[in-house]
């Protein structure tokens, strides 16, 4: 076969793996009636829907395989450690960790946050240490880090943006001393959709010997991770975000790091022995793994896993990038409509404002359409603070979004304008 032709081959396989008719079967949800109109899903940044497989597994889970896992040694919880331990495989394999010890599962990016802030922090920041987080952190990347702060009696930093919501890496640069203890930044801001160049952020903190945390939340569903390229310290992601069910999440940190950290809870499955005088703590993973987690949700998470990469990210990232465009033209071109995060690296979020009408009389009126999107701060206040707004309106994309729903969109924003004389 010529190389053309080969080439050609390849697109056509593209195109047939990306369906979007036939991915769209797969979430059952999305052809739910909304007020008698056809559901037009936009808000994938608060939560991501689930294909059948994963809704399958869930079923499969507790109708055949549920069990206490690393407990018993009856068949059942065999089958159900041998699943869980599948699963942790999945996501080492999806973030491109090292080894499976390297995974904690854990109830979402929250907790994983506040696993490091406690386990890391507690233990090494000291009176006077720096911690630096951005300025479009989610709240679950300050206030672990305020609480940690507080106790240790460290300050709290924060990189600015700019006016199109890019951080200002030379402020970083500036902001970086000795003193600097621990930097923890977010990858896809989930209020302005900022795609941060974290592997520079990694780069300088790392040249200080300073170790970085990467809040992934937003990014695992638009973009390929691979924490050994990026040569983050640690890297926080939520199932929920990524197509599995909630209330799982997982923690990537280098071996040698958790070693050193001390666990953030005890209980059950997290020790080797116990006496009253004394605990010794269980070899990574499962020091950090205290009490019975969410098996089904990490059966669930493994599944959606496979359902993303035979989907895959090239296609995934590149359709993405069509429908963040077109939306993007579509909302500027809409009078009275202004776009809030303008980067020129941007993933997912569609993020705007309108003159005389309140986001939440935006978010009510499109509901009345069938349009789901969400309004208000998106639990990034300082981000609102910082561009002088209350709140603000945000439609966020997932791969089953078409163009035709941002069409709809854009329609429901014409109805608005036309209720509020806007
Ligand atoms: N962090 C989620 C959002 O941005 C809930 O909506």
């Amino acid at each position: 076969m010529k190389k053309n032709d080969s080439a050609m081959m390849m697109d056509v396989d593209k195109r047939v793996r990306f369906d979007i008719e036939r991915i769209r079967e797969d979430f059952p949800i999305l052809h739910t009636l909304v007020h008698g109109k056809p559901l037009v899903y936009l808000d994938n940044a608060a939560t991501t829907q689930k294909p059948l497989h994963v809704i399958d597994a869930d079923q499969r889970y507790y109708h055949s395989q549920n069990a206490n896992i690393h407990r018993g040694v009856h068949y059942l919880s065999e089958v159900a450690t041998f699943e869980y331990e599948k699963a942790r495989g999945k996501v080492k394999n999806f973030v491109n960790a090292a080894d499976n010890h390297e995974i904690i599962f854990v109830r979402g990016a929250t907790e994983a946050i506040n696993l490091v802030a406690h386990g890391y922090g507690r233990k090494f920041l000291a009176e006077g240490d720096e911690v630096i987080i951005s300025a479009m952190e989610h709240h679950s990347n300050i206030v672990p880090w305020q609480m940690v702060c507080a106790e240790k009696k460290a300050v709290l930093r924060v990189i600015p943006m700019n006016d199109e919501g890019e951080l200002l890496m030379d402020e970083y640069e500036k902001m970086l001393s000795p003193k600097t203890k621990f930097v923890s930044v977010v990858m896809v801001s989930n209020s302005l959709g900022t795609v941060n160049p974290v592997k520079d952020i990694i780069k300088s903190a790392h040249a200080l010997g300073v170790p970085v945390l990467v809040d992934g939340a937003q990014a695992v569903s638009h973009m390929k991770i691979d924490v050994r390229d990026l040569d983050c310290d640690f890297f926080a992601f939520s199932g929920h975000k990524v197509f599995a069910p909630t209330g799982v999440g997982a923690l990537y940190g280098k071996a040698e790091i958790l070693d050193r950290m001390d666990p953030y809870q005890g209980g059950g499955d997290m020790i080797e022995s116990v006496t009253f005088e004394k605990t010794t703590y269980n070899a990574l993973p499962y020091k950090f793994e205290a009490g019975t987690g969410n098996i089904a949700g990490v059966v669930g998470l493994g599944v959606a896993i496979d359902y993303v990469r035979r989907v895959g990210f090239e296609e995934v990232e590149e359709y993405e990038r069509e429908l963040l465009a077109y939306g993007t033209t579509l909302l500027s071109a809409i009078d009275g409509v202004r776009l809030v995060g303008t980067a020129r690296e941007k993933a997912g979020v569609l993020s705007f404002v309108m003159e005389h009408v309140h986001p939440h009389d935006i978010g009510t009126i499109l509901d009345q359409e069938g349009i789901a999107i969400r309004t208000g701060h998106h639990c990034t206040q300082p981000v609102m603070k910082r561009f002088g707004i209350p709140a603000t309106a945000r439609a966020s994309l997932a791969f089953y979004n078409t163009k035709e729903e941002l069409d709809a969109l854009g329609r429901g924003i014409a109805k608005v304008k036309e209720i509020f004389h806007a």
